[in-house]
């Protein structure tokens, strides 16, 4: 395997001058910069990336923290900040923590590796001091929380918009008792969504009606066998996630009634899944693939020794689709 003094003397100039002309650092005249470059595809060489980062102090390595690998919300985020990370030269450690305890011991396992900063979705801590805590002086930025991380840089979306919008398409289309299927309280998330549908429904003179669903395809199922048993009237439910209300739709079906027939439904993040299921489900879109990006973005940002707090809160937007129909009586 080549090595910089192979491409050094290959160029006719000093492993020093190799160097230089190969990270940009440093006065190297363009013929010399030209030579080192053909010696490089000559002899076919690779930076050893331990001894660089030994030398500049960066490993050029994001960590990456998921909260929960299997809901499909997540990967289109993923996939966001991956390309965002490969266009800067960074690789990404992705770890799933779905407790504190977890988060703890992959986070640490993170700043073994050195990682230059971290990039947290949600928080699976009480607080954002535990977080702060467990990330220690690595550069962090926290991704979809954001009414709890004051003194943290943020990336979230419009949640409390998120929850009005599913309600004003339903009352376009004539319903009144919307039912709100709201997601875990640990996340603030949750609460400004249920925020917006409160706001939305009092806007409107309606009365609120929330219910806890969590996030999981099981919970809206539960949520819906729940209300039908206590005879609970209702035309329409807005979901705090697409997978719950995918798990509503399959209750109201079981249950003979037909979506949006009888019952409309509007989810939330719009997943892949959401325009495949039937009938197609019409949901609040998160830029989650955004969401993704401006995170490594910003972290990239703080590495290189930004030190203010900044908050991006990114736009919701309602994607109209079978799943909700005119109110019938
Ligand atoms: O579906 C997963 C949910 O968890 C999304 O709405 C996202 O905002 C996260 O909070």
């Amino acid at each position: 395997m080549a090595t910089i003094r192979d491409v050094a003397a290959a160029a006719g100039v000093s492993a020093t001058t190799a160097s230089r002309a190969l990270s940009g650092n440093g006065r190297v005249s363009p013929a010399t910069i030209v030579r080192v470059g053909i010696a490089v595809d000559a002899l076919d060489y690779q930076p050893n990336e331990i001894a660089r980062s030994l030398l500049s102090k960066r490993t050029m390595t994001l960590g990456l923290v998921v909260p929960d690998i299997t809901n499909p919300f997540f990967p289109e985020l993923v996939a966001g900040a991956e390309r965002a990370a490969s266009a800067l030269e960074r690789t990404i450690f992705l770890v799933e923590a779905r407790s504190a305890e977890r988060a703890r011991h992959d986070i640490g396992l993170l700043r073994g590796r050195a990682v230059d900063g971290i990039i947290v979705i949600g928080n699976p801590f009480p607080s954002a001091a535990d977080l702060l805590t467990a990330v220690g002086s690595i550069p962090l930025i926290v991704v979809d929380r954001a009414a709890s991380m004051s003194e943290i840089s943020t990336v979230c979306c419009d949640h409390f918009n998120g929850g009005n919008i599913g309600v004003d398409h339903l009352v376009g289309l004539g319903h009144k008792r919307i039912i709100h299927l709201a997601g875990p309280v640990a996340a603030d998330v949750s609460a400004q969504r249920v925020h917006g549908y409160e706001f939305a429904m009092r806007s409107h003179g309606l009365t609120p009606h929330v219910v806890p669903a969590g996030f999981e395809i099981t919970g809206g199922a539960a949520a819906v066998e729940a209300l039908l048993a206590d005879h609970v009237p209702f035309t329409a439910l807005t979901a705090a996630n697409d997978l719950s209300a995918i798990g509503a739709m399959r209750a109201l079906s079981q249950a003979g009634l037909s979506v949006p027939g009888r019952v409309s439904v509007v989810g939330y993040d719009d997943i892949q899944m959401a325009s495949f299921v039937s009938p197609a489900l019409t949901t609040v879109r998160q830029p989650s693939a955004d969401l993704g990006s401006q995170a490594v973005e910003l972290i990239a940002r703080q590495i290189e020794g930004e030190t203010k707090v900044i908050r991006r809160v990114l736009p919701v937007e309602l994607v109209a689709r079978e799943s909700t129909g005119r109110a019938n009586s």
